[in-house]
């Protein structure tokens, strides 16, 4: 019903999709997933062609993949390090039948850019900075990685080719390489729309 609805573009409720999940996953979904209406809205600008392959940096419960999957005709990969996150994910998109997204345990810092057309970004490191909201005591946090990956995701962009699109939502810009201008803003400036001018 939920991903019937999202391929219709019938408005879903965060509280609706969220009922995919345990109640722990839902209990983290406040501060950790993006809502519906932003998953929404970021897809549907970095799919701006059929097949485009978009990388969510930091796939958490796999909510932004899902509803882009199910809403765009774009193939979503979803890299995450936690590997309870990405099981759970793809047990989701078996369950439901969502064949245009892919599931990656791995760290961020393996996965080289070139593979992909477009990418998101949910403030994924940040974790490392503030300790208020954990999502499990699985990942230890360390001040250094938030420079360390940030740096590393800069790089890749900066690598991209021109018209490359990413999606911020909640981000600090550290890991935006000069080379992408800011296309728009949305949500009082905590999502923001950039390409690569060059
Ligand atoms: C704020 S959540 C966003 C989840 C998802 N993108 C969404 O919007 O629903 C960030 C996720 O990034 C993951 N993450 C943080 N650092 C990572 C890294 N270096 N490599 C892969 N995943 C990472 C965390 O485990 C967490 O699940």
């Amino acid at each position: 019903m939920i991903f019937k609805s999202l391929k219709k573009n019938i408005e879903i409720e965060d509280s609706t999709f969220n009922m995919l999940y345990s109640t722990r996953i839902r209990r983290l979904s406040e501060r950790h997933w993006t809502p519906v209406a932003i998953a929404k809205a970021a897809a549907d600008y970095l799919v701006d062609k059929p097949n485009k392959k978009v990388l969510d940096i930091g796939a958490g419960a796999g909510k932004f993949c899902l509803v882009g999957a199910a809403s765009t005709k774009g193939i979503f990969y979803g890299v995450e390090q936690r590997a309870s996150l990405t099981k759970l994910s793809k047990k989701i998109a078996e369950k439901h039948q969502v064949e245009n997204v892919e599931f990656i345990h791995s760290n961020i810092t393996d996965i080289s850019f070139s593979d992909y057309d477009a990418f998101y970004f949910y403030n994924s490191f940040f974790e490392n900075i503030d300790t208020s909201c954990p999502i499990d005591k699985n990942i230890v946090p360390k001040n250094e990685l938030f420079l360390s990956y940030s740096n590393y995701v800069r790089d890749q962009l900066h690598k991209t080719p021109k018209n490359t699109r990413l999606v911020t939502y909640w981000s600090t810009w550290e890991e935006i390489p000069e080379s992408f201008d800011l296309e728009y803003s949305a949500c009082d400036g905590v999502l923001n729309f950039w390409k690569k001018k060059s």
